[in-house]
């Protein structure tokens, strides 16, 4: 599963892949903001965002959604309601 959304002021696109067991993939460019609005600094264009909860660098994965064997639900069929 792949969602894009543009960026603001700017025409590059950034990706989002909900990668099967594991991580959310963020490529192209972007901010990601702590609650308080500061910005977590980030030297790639690509990163991985955990969504399994495990993760002891959050928001970034660490490879531990591996070693709990985290998995996502079956993806709905497309246009179905999940
Ligand atoms: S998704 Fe990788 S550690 Fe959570």
């Amino acid at each position: 599963m792949t969602e894009q959304a543009g960026t603001s002021g700017g025409d590059a696109t950034v990706s989002i892949t909900a990668c099967p067991n594991g991580p959310l993939l963020v490529r192209g460019r972007f901010e990601i903001l702590a609650p308080a609005g500061e910005v977590i600094p980030s030297r790639r264009k690509t990163v991985a965002l955990c969504r399994c909860g495990i993760s002891t660098l959050k928001p970034f994965c660490d490879g531990s959604h591996k070693a709990v064997g985290f998995t996502t639900e079956p993806e709905a069929p497309t246009g179905q309601p999940a």
